[in-house]
């Protein structure tokens, strides 16, 4: 297998984390056999300091040309008072709009050894797994008109969703309801908005094609709630954009750490795997960031770009592993009996399992 990685660090602990994937990638190549190029670009705040532009045309060309994309995370209190347009996080729009990917899979899993972890009662949590669907290229996000208006002192922006682009991500989240438990709950606010009234009536249509995956509808308000309070009763969520910006973070309660949760996005030229957090400057360059929803985000690179199966489970049971045996970074330790790690040990430690699982099933396979 050969792949083409372009590698984007981005901000804060973009780099910290983006590094810990790679390795675990670097790993998987050196003992499977695999050729993985990667290649390192800038974006966000590093690619504004270093040209002036938040994405600048070489990283676009570069992501273009690659089979996939890695990126850690953009934005920096340095760059918060630029316009929207300028700031880091429009260069991540923009290489989203080019990449054109518009199906984002957020899966939080909460894993055996992390049920304590979350603070919501392990009862609640224990065995939930909720893979998110979020629309990534539409709704208030992209939606024209939008502006600020000195002169009226106010400004507005636009919820605006095509039939054709509630189909699509539609079709994502049945399709990986058929793989998982059947059961699609869609996240809307039919009760007000007309954007979620068609979301409502497309995804029901859609889900004729799915006789076999069971359709629910829920408001956004109550799906807030029940997500904490009852995360096991959902399988697949479904929903718009700016929604699953937000709820996507409210499942980091069930996994413990927003640290955990990865992503991928499907459905473009050239999908991209970025974990859920953003730069987080309060952990920036102090080696306390925890990298598994990085390095979870590389093992969705190898499923849904790669359709190594094998290999991207393999990174998923190093992670549980080394959970299991109790290491921690910061921000999922809680007992004095888990050993608290930094990032780069964290990375080195899921490395070491990786190998030990891969070099165990050639072993078996050679027997
Ligand atoms: P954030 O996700 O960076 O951090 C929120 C909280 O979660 C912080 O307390 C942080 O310490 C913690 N956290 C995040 N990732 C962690 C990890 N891997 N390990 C341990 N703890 C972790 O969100 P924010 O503070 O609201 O935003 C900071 C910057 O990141 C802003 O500029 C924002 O625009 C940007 N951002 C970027 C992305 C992205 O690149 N995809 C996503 C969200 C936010
Ligand atoms: C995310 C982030 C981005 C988003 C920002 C940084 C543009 O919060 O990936 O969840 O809102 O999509
Ligand atoms: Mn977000």
């Amino acid at each position: 297998m050969r792949l083409k990685i372009a590698v984007l660090p981005g901000d804060g602990i973009g780099p910290e984390v983006v590094n810990a994937a790679v390795r675990a990638l670097r790993t998987l190549a050196e003992i499977g056999g695999f050729e993985f190029q990667f290649r390192e670009f800038p974006i966000g705040g590093a690619a504004l300091a270093e040209t002036g532009f938040p994405l600048p045309k070489a990283t676009l060309d570069a992501c273009l040309e690659s089979d996939a994309v890695l990126l850690g995370a953009v934005g920096s209190p340095k760059f918060d008072d630029l316009p929207r347009d300028r700031r880091p996080e429009a260069g991540l729009l923009q290489l989203r709009i080019a990449l054109g990917g518009y199906a984002n899979l957020r899966p939080a899993i909460a894993y055996n050894a992390l049920t304590e972890c979350s603070p919501l009662r392990a009862t609640i949590v224990a065995g939930a797994n909720v893979l998110f669907v979020r629309e990534l290229l539409g709704g208030l996000y992209f939606g024209e008109p939008r502006a600020i208006d000195a002169a009226s002192h106010s400004a507005w922006n636009t919820m605006r969703y095509s039939e054709s682009e509630i189909e699509r991500v539609a079709r994502v989240a049945f399709e990986q309801a058929k793989l998982r438990g059947g059961k699609v709950t869609s996240v809307d606010k039919a009760n007000v908005l007309e954007t979620s009234q068609l979301w409502r009536s497309v995804v029901t249509r859609i889900s004729k094609e799915y006789p076999a995956v069971a359709l629910d509808h829920m408001y956004v308000d109550a799906f807030a709630m029940h997500l904490v309070t009852n995360p096991k009763r959902f399988d697949v969520v479904l929903t718009e954009n700016l929604f699953g910006d937000i709820l996507s973070d409210e499942a980091a309660a069930i996994t413990g750490s927003l640290g955990m949760l990865p992503s991928a996005t499907i459905g473009g030229a050239v999908n991209l795997y970025e974990p859920v957090h953003g730069s987080a400057p309060d952990l920036a360059g102090r080696n306390l960031a925890n990298p598994l929803g990085a390095i979870a985000s590389a093992a969705m690179m190898l499923r849904h770009t790669a359709a190594m199966y094998r290999e991207a489970d393999e990174i998923e049971s190093a992670i549980r592993g080394v959970l299991a045996q109790g290491y921690r970074t910061a921000d999922i330790h809680r007992s004095p009996g888990e050993q608290q790690v930094s990032t780069t040990e964290m990375g080195a430690l899921v490395e070491e399992a990786l190998t030990a699982a891969v070099i165990r099933r050639q072993a078996y396979h050679a027997v």
